[in-house]
């Protein structure tokens, strides 16, 4: 979540002041507006930075912060911009909500990453200060990254080293494996619902998106099949395993079929492999990859959400010439990742707290799992369960028919709950009314706090709804007047 920026407030209501005070007025001075803003002197400071970097105040040492002279205020026009930019390709809406949405006061449940205390962070830390010392980590890597890391992937995916190559993270892999596999204005088909960031991938790609609708067992592989005919798309993004946000694993039968259709069609599957290390009750499915001979699939991992979503660190598996075409032009992209998180990620995948953590992981995700599929089935019975996910960390509910998803989320943020909104895990306009909830970020008290106010909100909601529609008339041609 986005780290509320109080100097960035603090300016917002200087700048608010400063518009009706006249140049060369002198403002109070750092302690002063300190004492005001309740803020350290450091955030009054930056602040103060901020406006003068805005040209709005003007610092003289030793003599204090003076409003600017007007000239220098004149607001700049970008009109001309969007004009030479033309449509935005990245839907910027669906954008918003990635990475930095919310405030550290809001509680999570519905969020993509896991909460500080069930990440490795103390072995982290020891793990960091060490290869901090390595020379290694100061000195490139290749541009597909160090060959101990590769080989790791290699091994988990039974792949020839070669195959694999480091990316900062899985997004930035999802783009660059799209970027290389098609070419702007062809198709990629994704399941649906799907991953945002897969669609915003997408997009920034310059791609067409088809969806096809997915259960919980995966992608209809007969609507897959019609799909391919209709649209000749070369790309198929799945989440085979645990699939955010509806947490469905694709059945045995539908990876055969999906294999067989990528073949019959000469097109790749894009494996977001991202909650390898997220399972929860038993054990992982195995990756599509493992069952492909002829380089259909290419597969993308992160440790974001299992290590550490502050190392950018991820992997993307590619077989024949559509990898060697990546490996070619990564270093058009990015010379190498940093080396030094290579290199923890090396030393933590290799130590014996690698398993360790696995093992505690699994617990306690079952445990907050468990908390909230009972918090909703006691205190939210009209939001129906898809189904309850095996791994990953997101469960997808329904809400009842003819519910506004986007006005019960935006109350549940007003009253500091994060909820995943299900529109936007949609290409298109979605089927019904649904929310996404996650089980990493919350602790089980959390989580049923949160459920319990949620579903508070969402009941005055619809009382007022049927209140609002019981004043409703229809007149004779069924057009509705508000009494
Ligand atoms: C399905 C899926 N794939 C990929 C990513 C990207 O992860 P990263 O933080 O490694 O970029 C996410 C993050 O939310 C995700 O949910």
């Amino acid at each position: 979540m986005f780290n509320d920026n109080r100097a960035a407030l603090i300016a917002e209501t200087l700048q608010r002041r400063i518009a009706k005070l006249p140049a060369g007025e002198k403002l109070p001075g750092v302690r002063e507006l300190s004492r005001e803003f309740q803020a350290s002197a450091a955030t009054v400071s930056a602040a103060l930075s901020e406006l003068s970097a805005l040209g709005l105040v003007r610092a003289e040492p030793g003599r204090g912060t003076f409003v600017a002279e007007r000239a220098q205020q004149t607001e700049p026009d970008f009109t001309w911009q969007s004009q030479a930019l033309g449509p935005a390709r990245v839907d910027a809406d669906r954008a918003s909500r990635l990475g930095g949405y919310g405030t550290p006061d809001h509680l999570p449940l519905s969020w993509g990453y896991l909460a500080p205390e069930l990440l490795p962070n103390e072995d982290l830390h020891r793990i960091a200060s060490r290869a901090a010392k390595h020379a290694r980590s100061w000195a490139m890597t290749p541009a597909v990254g160090s060959a101990e890391l590769r080989r790791v992937f290699a091994a988990e995916y039974r792949v020839d080293p070669s195959d694999v190559m480091i990316v900062s993270g899985g997004q930035q892999a999802l783009v660059f494996a799209l970027r290389t596999l098609a070419e702007p204005g062809d198709t990629v088909i994704t399941e649906s619902p799907s991953y945002p960031g897969a669609i915003l991938a997408a997009q920034s790609a310059g791609l067409t998106i088809a969806s096809v609708p997915a259960d919980q067992d995966g992608i209809l592989v007969e609507r897959l099949a019609d799909e391919l005919e209709r649209t000749r798309a070369r790309v198929i993004y799945l989440q085979p395993s645990y699939a955010n946000p509806t947490g469905a694993v694709l059945s045995p039968e539908r990876r055969v079929k999906v294999l067989e259709l990528a073949e019959r069609h000469g097109a790749f599957v894009l494996e977001d492999d991202w909650a390898r290390y997220l399972n929860i009750d038993g054990k992982a499915p195995g990756s599509l990859i493992s069952a492909d001979q002829h380089g259909h699939v290419v597969t993308v991992l992160t440790l974001s959400k299992s290590a550490s979503p502050g190392l950018r660190l991820g992997a993307i598996v590619a077989r024949g010439p559509a990898g060697e075409r990546m490996r070619a032009s990564r270093t058009a992209d990015e010379l190498c990742v940093a080396p030094m998180m290579q290199e923890i990620a090396h030393d933590l995948l290799t130590s014996s707290v690698w398993p360790k953590h696995q093992k505690r992981l699994r617990l306690e995700l079952a445990e907050r799992r468990d908390a909230l599929v009972s918090a909703l089935r006691s205190f939210a019975p009209s939001l129906r369960i898809q189904s309850v996910p095996k791994g990953g960390i997101h469960l997808w509910v329904r809400m009842p028919q003819g519910s506004s998803t986007s006005a019960t989320v935006a109350a549940a943020y007003a009253e500091g709950i994060l909820v995943g909104d299900g529109r936007h895990f949609f290409v298109d306009e979605p089927p019904a009314p649904f929310l996404r909830f996650s089980f990493g970020a919350a602790t089980p008290a959390q989580i049923s706090r949160g459920v319990s106010q949620l579903a508070r909100i969402i009941e005055g909601q619809a009382g007022r709804l049927a209140r609002d529609s019981s004043e409703d008339r229809v007149d004779f041609h069924g057009n509705t007047a508000r009494q």
